[in-house]
């Protein structure tokens, strides 16, 4: 999940000095804010800070992160015209910078503590480029897809050809695990998701595995859909915590990992309270190898750090890793 950002005032220093991205655009600066959190949170892993839409810029889209609006596209990808004027290069030429910065964090990162890159999913990257922006119901997303299938395929095919280079490029610089953030994956019914998207997953997923690399897919809502993201053939299932950790894992079968899943904003609550719902986690999964403890989601602005700090050692002491 994020893990850096702006509930550290490590983070907010910089931010209050450099735009988004500038500091992806800068190797020193990303690499620093990746390391941030690994200084003062008992975490297993470190991850490559950049955002799912970066790459989408060499393709030719123009992006912005508007103050309090989120992402904003300025030129949408309406029809298949749009689609076919996108460019794939290759990583070297068109992420640089992220590329740079994973090599830099390699390099400072203790041995026992892997680095992993990331690139976000098909149905999640085709909204914001299909919509200029974030959404709530992906009108214009699933008109597209179902109106125009040729574009829609066109498109994904263009996408999945950018991430899985993206990810090479990440894994040859130096990550060792790789996170698919498809986070709105759940918007759509099982039927469609299985049509629409899990056929290209599956490139993409089985490209970086020829690496030996291993896949986390991620989603928010995805209950309907564990069992086709497991179908991915991805390594490990990211959770929210809208399921029953034991119940989704169930679905997801017993040859995959788990990653997951305390609702965010758990974290704002009184220490007990926490301490109790992690504990019941701990217990729904049994101990069980291949459970990877996470947050359900991106960790919020404003939530203490003193509670994540508690939440990582309080895993540690009553998990098995001790
Ligand atoms: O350290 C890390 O956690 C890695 C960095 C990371 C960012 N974005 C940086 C970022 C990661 C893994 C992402 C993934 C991402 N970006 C996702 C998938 C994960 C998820 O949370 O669902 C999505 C959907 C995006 C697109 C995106 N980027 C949105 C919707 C926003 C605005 C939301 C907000 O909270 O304002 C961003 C901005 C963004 N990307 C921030 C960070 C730390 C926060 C904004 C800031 O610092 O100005």
């Amino acid at each position: 999940m994020r893990q850096a950002g702006r509930y550290m005032a490590e983070y907010r220093a910089i931010r209050q000095k450099h735009s988004l991205l500038e500091i992806c655009a800068q190797p020193e600066l990303a690499a620093q804010v990746t390391l941030q959190p690994i200084e003062r949170i008992d975490v297993d892993a470190a991850i490559i800070f950049a955002d799912i839409l970066l790459p989408l810029v060499p393709m030719g889209i123009d992006l912005e992160f508007a103050v309090g609006e989120g992402p904003v596209i300025h030129n949408p990808i309406r029809a298949l015209a749009d689609v076919e004027r996108l460019r794939v290069l290759d990583p070297e030429e068109a992420v640089p910078a992220t590329l740079q910065a994973i090599r830099i964090v390699s390099q400072e990162l203790p041995e026992d503590v892997p680095l992993i890159g990331f690139a976000g999913g098909l149905f999640t990257v085709a909204s914001y480029m299909i919509e200029g922006g974030s959404s709530r119901n992906y009108v214009r997303t699933k008109q597209l897809m179902y109106g125009e299938p040729e574009t829609w395929s066109l498109l994904m095919e263009r996408l999945t050809d950018m991430t899985s280079r993206y990810l090479h490029g990440q894994v040859r610089a130096g990550a060792r695990a790789i996170q698919i953030f498809d986070s709105w994956a759940g918007a759509l019914s099982p039927r469609d998701y299985r049509a629409y998207v899990l056929p290209h997953l599956r490139h993409i997923v089985a490209s970086v595995q020829d690496l030996g690399v291993p896949v986390i897919v991620f989603g928010t809502s995805t209950f309907g859909i564990l069992d086709l993201l497991a179908s991915s053939g991805a390594d490990v299932v990211g959770v929210d915590w809208r399921v029953d950790i034991d119940q989704g894992w169930a679905r997801i079968g017993n040859d995959h990992a788990v990653q997951g899943n305390l609702d965010p904003v758990l974290l704002f609550a009184p220490r007990d309270e926490i301490e109790r719902q992690v504990r019941a986690i701990l217990n729904q999964v049994a101990n069980r190898d291949g459970h990877i403890f996470n947050l359900g989601h991106g960790i919020l602005p404003h939530t203490p750090v003193e509670n994540v700090q508690f939440v990582a050692e309080l895993v540690h002491r009553i998990s098995e890793r001790g």
